[in-house]
């Protein structure tokens, strides 16, 4: 019967996080096991009543004392380096990575795609292409974690957090809530589906979509701009009453306050919720906030629509 220590590598990063993993564990594994061979040496060696030497001479040598530290400082030094090195890759997707939203509520994973379709408790996703998943929560926390791919990230109300990965195989993988979150916590759980990339559009153009196919989100989120009155104020010609929003993704934007932010989706999120924290410089604070009015989805529709505009 087959009893693997760890679950299948099905990402780019697993073979990393695996290597870090048992590299730390056989570090911890051998010290222990020295300081507690010793331990029973010496207990044995020196118990009562035995001929042992008990003089202790003052025999410390300088160089045996900084030659150990120094190599165990090297050595962590190395560790840092690589681990920091394994950290980074993990927090930074390529530019080429898929978009792709999940949401996490009580007691469910809903995921979108950008050309709309929408998915509940299961992922589907092409093979050896990074995919980047901008992630929110409705009510609580909860944390998104699939096992084979090494990939666990905290999902939050009020913000969005990132996971990325790349799969290296298809097949049928668990998706795990991995924060409890509720009563019913355990059985907040799915499934990411890894095809082969033909399959993938294949599946994407009549796919089974119980949450409905919707709309591309970007078209979704256009239509919310107009209906809201967004457009009224930023005007693509920049005669409004707030900056044009064109282009602005991803660019930096200098503030009133003398700041200057980058746009990113957590930048767009909070200037339509808390409009009045970041005022672009030039502009008034005039922006209604539309707290309690946009759910997750219309906020991630609005998001995508003004990566949209280039
Ligand atoms: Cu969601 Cu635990």
């Amino acid at each position: 019967m087959e009893f693997p220590l760890t679950p299948e590598q099905a990402s780019t990063f697993a073979k990393h996080v695996d290597l870090v993993f048992g590299t730390f564990t056989g570090f911890n594994l051998l010290l222990t096991l020295t300081v507690a061979v010793l331990a029973l040496y010496w207990t044995v060696k020196y118990r009562e009543g035995t001929k042992a030497d008990r003089s202790n001479p003052p025999e410390a040598s300088t160089k045996v004392e900084t030659s150990w530290l120094a190599g165990l400082t090297l050595l962590f030094l190395v560790f840092f380096l690589w681990t920091a090195r394994v950290y980074f890759d993990m927090a930074t997707p390529p530019a080429s990575a898929i978009q792709m939203y999940g949401i996490g509520k009580q007691w469910m994973w809903k995921f979108q795609h950008p050309d709309g379709q929408q998915e509940i408790d299961e992922l589907h996703v092409p093979v050896g292409q990074p995919i980047r998943l901008l992630l929110t929560s409705q009510d609580v926390i909860h944390s998104f974690y699939v096992p084979a791919f090494r990939v666990k990230q905290d999902v939050l109300p009020g913000r969005y957090t990132m996971a990325w990965f790349e799969a290296t195989k298809p097949g049928k993988y668990h998706l795990f809530c991995a924060e409890y979150c509720g009563n019913q916590h355990s059985g907040m759980i799915g499934h990411v589906i890894v095809m082969d990339p033909a399959d993938y559009e294949q599946w994407l153009k009549s796919g089974f979509f119980p949450a409905g196919r919707g709309r591309p989100m970007a078209a979704a989120g256009q239509q919310l701009f107009q209906k809201l009155g967004c457009s009224g104020c930023h005007r693509p010609d920049g005669t409004g009453l707030g900056p044009p929003l064109a282009g602005v993704f991803g660019k930096p934007v200098p503030l009133q306050s003398g700041e200057i932010v980058i746009a990113d989706e957590r930048y767009i999120r909070d200037s339509i919720l808390l409009p009045t924290g970041q005022i672009v410089a030039g502009y008034n604070p005039v922006m209604p906030s539309f707290q309690g009015r946009l759910g997750e989805e219309q906020l991630l529709q609005l998001v995508e629509y003004i990566k949209s505009l280039g």
